[in-house]
């Protein structure tokens, strides 16, 4: 790192002189890192040895009232990434531009980076860790998944001596508030959706949470950070809770289950799978009981076995817990990289196609409510080597059946075809649901 005002101050005075942070962003998140940054100056400065000072805080509007010192702001965010007094830069801005940009800057001016935005790392990890590991500073991500939750750290840092085989979990809130929502009052998904909304856990636009891009780009990062390989987003499968309906829930309860929006990264015998989907998960996982806005992320370590890390997924304190945690790493040892917390990737995981998804299936269909039409479904799974372990009708309206059944492990391309026979069966109306029932073992 070049060296700074700050370098030359401690060699002239003997005394560690000040850590300083510049902001890009100062909305829910960078304030309350802001904010810690203030209230706990003396915890941290006796923690690593040294004060942390608040530099150039850029923002869009600096007349919000934000409860700062003025003189922070600045309309101008190379400021703060070229300012010679600041040593870590926090991207707390949010979007790929002009996040990506600044950046990409910062590490060009020496400046270690910290960020909580999990799609221009997503999008843009492997420029942006290349360009780190050229000027031989550090990005550290802790924020991007699970909120407050600490997850990047403990995989590359205190799980190391595992081979990672799975990550497993619960990485967006506002569709678990939703899915909760359905499961606990049997609302259908308008009015959770609603009501996630009236409370501030949803955007007016919702599509980023419920088409799962969100959760996408979180499994995308975890995926990357377990695999010795970078995941592109492309490459993770995703399909979102827009199809759920109140049916699925209760029928799910029934069976033993409860669904939720799931992100499984996996990598056994050389296969690696990346996935975002509904899932029918069994009670009797920790992750069943994961609700409200909260995230877990179940992690199988080969030497440790499942360990899960559950907590408040997002909001301004516990997000800004997990970028002063980073803050506080890079700033305890600024002259030496962390190695492990560093990005060793060579080239990008061949991620396998879900086509090859070996998985249980939970499907719901309408049929005519006549003979031969249980026969026609157990010829038509037969065909493609796929068995039933269960099969209910369910009842009976207007002259048509609803029947749920549930597969043994199947292989997703063979289900996909054999549903498409069932579809064109005249005694089948409709396929009116498919889940994955997830086994939760790698
Ligand atoms: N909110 C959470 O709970 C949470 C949790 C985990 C991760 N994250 C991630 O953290 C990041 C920040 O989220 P947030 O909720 O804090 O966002 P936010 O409340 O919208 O704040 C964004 C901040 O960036 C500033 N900004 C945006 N574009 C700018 C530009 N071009 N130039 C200068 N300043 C600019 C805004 O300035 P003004 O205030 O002047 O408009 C605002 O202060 C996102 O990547 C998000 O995904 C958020």
């Amino acid at each position: 790192m070049p060296q700074t005002q700050s370098a030359s101050h401690e060699h002239a005075t003997g005394q560690l002189a000040p850590v300083g942070v510049g902001l890009l962003g100062c909305g829910t998140v960078g304030l309350g890192v802001a904010k810690l940054l203030l209230s706990h100056a003396d915890d941290y400065q006796h923690r690593i040895g040294r004060p942390l000072r608040l530099r150039r805080v850029a923002v869009r509007d600096a007349s919000k009232a934000r409860g700062l010192d003025p003189a922070h702001f600045t309309l101008n965010p190379e400021e703060v990434v070229s300012d010679p007094e600041t040593h870590i830069v926090v991207e707390v801005m949010g979007g790929v531009e002009p996040a990506r940009t600044l950046i990409l800057q910062a590490i060009a001016h020496g400046k270690h980076v910290v960020t909580a935005n999990k799609e221009v790392i997503a999008r843009h990890g492997e420029e942006i860790f290349s360009a780190a590991r050229a000027q031989g500073v550090a990005v550290f991500i802790e924020g991007t998944v699970g909120g407050g939750i600490p997850i990047i750290m403990p995989i590359k840092a205190s799980l190391a001596g595992n081979r990672i085989t799975q990550i497993a979990g619960i990485v967006n809130g506002t569709t678990n508030y939703i899915l909760t929502a359905m499961t606990q009052k049997g609302e259908g998904l308008d009015t959770a959706l609603a009501e996630a909304q009236r409370l501030g856990y949803a955007e007016a636009n919702p599509a980023a949470d419920v088409e799962a891009y969100d959760a996408t780009f979180k499994m995308a990062i975890l995926a990357s950070t377990i695999f010795s390989h970078r995941v592109r987003v492309e490459d993770v499968y995703r399909e979102g809770i827009t199809h759920l309906t109140a049916a699925d829930i209760r029928y799910a309860r029934e069976l033993g289950y409860v669904i939720k929006l799931l992100g499984v990264a996996r990598h056994t015998d050389g296969q690696m799978q990346v996935r975002v989907h509904p899932a029918f998960v069994p009670k009797s996982h920790p992750l069943a009981h994961v609700n409200g806005v909260s995230n877990a992320i179940a992690v199988q370590g080969d030497a440790v076995g499942e360990v899960m890390f559950q907590g408040p997924g997002a909001g301004q304190f516990p997000t800004a817990s997990a970028v002063m945690g980073d803050v506080l790493n890079i700033a305890s040892d600024l002259q030496h990289a962390n190695r492990l917390m560093g990005c060793l990737h060579t080239g990008h995981a061949a991620v396998g196609s879900i086509d090859d998804l070996f998985t249980q299936f939970y499907v719901r269909l309408l049929a005519k409510d006549e003979p031969g039409v249980i026969a026609a479904l157990g010829n038509a799974f037969a065909r493609h080597g796929i068995s039933i372990l269960s099969l209910v009708q369910k009842g009976e309206q207007d002259g048509l059946a609803e029947i749920v059944l549930v597969t043994h492990t199947a292989r997703e391309r063979a289900m996909r075809q054999a549903l498409a026979d069932l579809a064109d069966h005249p005694t089948i109306q409709s396929i009116a649901s498919v889940i994955r029932v997830e086994g939760l073992t790698a």
